[in-house]
């Protein structure tokens, strides 16, 4: 694998799943990482084994506008340079659109979307100071094709595409560029209530691991392999007609259930 020089990675929603394990493959390529979520417990135990100015990790909830724009604060006064901005927190609610409250689409927007606005917002300053800086974003194929029973997760994901396509056109002629990342169905919390086969799901370590280093290529879309960035352009291809497919064999596993 090409050597890349250490970087400073700033992250949200590290503390468990993917996130987790991207954070492990940074520090083991020597990157310094700086954690943002709502709970710290796993980080503390990797930091048992990385020095503190390599992990940093802060409690700071991306909902609110106040603790991001803290921890930012935090972050820039530890690192001086930040090189990756990550916005990988993420809520999943599973009902129907009917038994879903309001709330729960303000709640999964305040995070998901609204998230990602507060840490852009809050990074852009030090970005445009350096001249440099990568945002990326982690969305989801429901994002792009939708999927039932979802509808506040992958709607929130379809206007984060939708934001990095227009953050990339205003920041075009700036070293600053915007990044979406695509993991695949991932064996973590946030996927537990879907009705997939275990078997069609990737392990939390491996997605990780993979994206953390298929990332420095910094490319619009990033994926954990290149089959798997295959599978992401037939979803932006067909999106209706892979919607479509994943859900009837879905249907199809459930009724076998
Ligand atoms: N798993 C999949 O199949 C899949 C597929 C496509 C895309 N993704 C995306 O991949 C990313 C990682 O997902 P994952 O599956 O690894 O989920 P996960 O295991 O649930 O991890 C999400 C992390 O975000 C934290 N978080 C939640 N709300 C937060 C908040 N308000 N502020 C700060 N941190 C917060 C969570 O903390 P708690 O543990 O305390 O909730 C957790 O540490 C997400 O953006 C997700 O949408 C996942």
């Amino acid at each position: 694998m090409k050597k890349h020089n250490q970087l400073n990675i700033l992250i949200s929603g590290a503390n468990d799943g993917i996130g987790y394990y991207m954070v492990e493959s940074f520090l083991k390529q020597g990157h310094n990482v700086f954690v943002l979520d709502v709970k710290i417990d796993n980080l503390q135990h990797l930091s048992k084994i990385y020095d503190e100015n390599k992990l940093m990790y802060v409690q700071c909830d991306v909902s609110q506008e106040n603790q991001v724009e803290e921890s930012i604060e935090h972050a820039i006064s530890t690192f001086k340079k930040i090189d990756y901005m990550i916005h990988n927190a993420c809520l999943c609610t599973f009902a129907s659109f009917n038994d879903t409250q309001i709330e729960t689409f303000k709640k999964v927007f305040d995070v998901n979307y609204y998230g990602a606005v507060h840490l852009i917002r809050h990074i852009l300053p030090l970005f445009e100071k350096q001249n440099k800086g990568d945002i990326f974003v982690t969305s989801s194929g429901v994002g792009i094709m939708g999927f039932k029973n979802i509808s506040p997760y992958s709607s929130s994901k379809g206007a984060l595409e939708s934001l990095v396509k227009c953050l990339n056109l205003e920041y075009k002629h700036t070293n600053i560029s915007f990044h979406i990342i695509h993991p695949p169905l991932t064996r973590t919390a946030s996927s537990k209530g879907l009705t997939v086969p275990n078997e069609f799901m990737a392990k939390p370590e491996v997605v990780g691991y993979g994206l953390s280093k298929r990332i420095h290529r910094r490319k619009w879309i990033i994926t954990f392999t290149r089959r798997n960035r295959f599978t992401v352009f037939l979803m932006y291809l067909l999106p209706i007609s892979m919607g479509k497919l994943l859900s009837s064999m879905t249907d199809k596993y459930a009724k076998r259930q």
